[in-house]
């Protein structure tokens, strides 16, 4: 795991840009990317579309994207829906598609196989490339929430009483979010080839000690990334506070040969 720790969420963002822009480089039309909702990623969105909409940025042509989840029981045109989030905040400004654009399926008659058909499309498209991860105050990655099994397929989940609460913010009242969601398992997660973990803020540098310097454990489902052998976190100061080995990570990073990349 290579953790990068940074000055502040405008350095997270320009890395996050980077590492995108370098694999729809490198990948062209075949590019696969792994997208999050969420406040943390929003800053890296915001540079991205900006170096698009300033000529800077590579061609979106053929680029296809997975969210990692989907709230269950929202309406089928609810702004806060993921499929609604990430075209507004991403995808529809950089000119990707809408039929390139895929997440978990929640219309309630087909939420049986809604998870299996996910991971069908996921395998069909090649997989991942790049997946970018938020982290929540209680360690979980995407909605795999504490007790998450590490090896963990798409699936239906329910959330716990804090996430409702963080994500009651995008909602008129905490009673208005759903209590289901569709999310990627934690071992499909795994199977992206580069894993680029986000956190900014105070409110992460718990959970991103945790999973980054505590035991691999279901409890802390971020842990997890421990198991992927290529795995970049990007955390501002606040972020990386806690973690105990901070100074030899940005030692690492200052060293890094150039050549090398994320
Ligand atoms: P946030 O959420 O980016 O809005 O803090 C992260 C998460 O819950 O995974």
């Amino acid at each position: 795991m290579e953790v990068v720790p940074l000055a502040d969420a405008t350095e997270v963002a320009d890395r996050g840009a980077d590492v995108v822009e370098a694999l729809v480089r490198s990948r062209g039309q075949s590019a696969v990317l792994g997208l999050a909702t969420g406040s943390t990623p929003l800053p890296t969105y915001r540079e991205l579309i900006r170096r698009h909409e300033a000529g800077s940025g590579p061609s979106y042509d053929g680029v296809r994207c997975f969210t990692l989840d989907e709230y269950v029981g929202l309406a089928a045109d609810h702004p806060e829906s993921y499929r609604a989030t990430i075209a507004r905040e991403l995808t529809d400004p950089l000119g990707i598609p809408a039929d390139r654009v895929h997440g978990p399926d929640p219309a309630p008659d087909g939420l049986a196989t809604a998870g299996e058909r996910y991971e069908e499309a996921l395998v069909a498209a090649g997989g991942v490339d790049v997946q970018i991860l938020g982290i929540g105050a209680d360690g979980h990655l995407a909605f795999n929430e504490p007790g998450s099994s590490l090896a963990s397929l798409t699936r239906l989940k329910t959330l716990t009483e804090e996430t409702r609460r963080d994500n009651a913010r995008f909602f008129d009242s905490i009673d208005d979010v759903p209590r289901h969601v569709l999310t990627q398992g934690l071992g499909t997660i795994l199977r992206a080839r580069h894993l680029v973990l986000l956190a900014t803020g105070a409110g992460k540098a718990a959970a991103l000690a945790a999973a980054v310097e505590g035991p691999l454990s279901a409890s802390c489902p971020a842990s997890v990334l421990q198991l992927h052998p290529h795995v970049t976190v990007l955390a501002d100061a606040a972020a990386a506070e806690k973690l105990a080995r901070r100074d030899h990570y940005r030692e690492v990073y200052d060293a890094k040969p150039p050549w090398q990349g994320l």
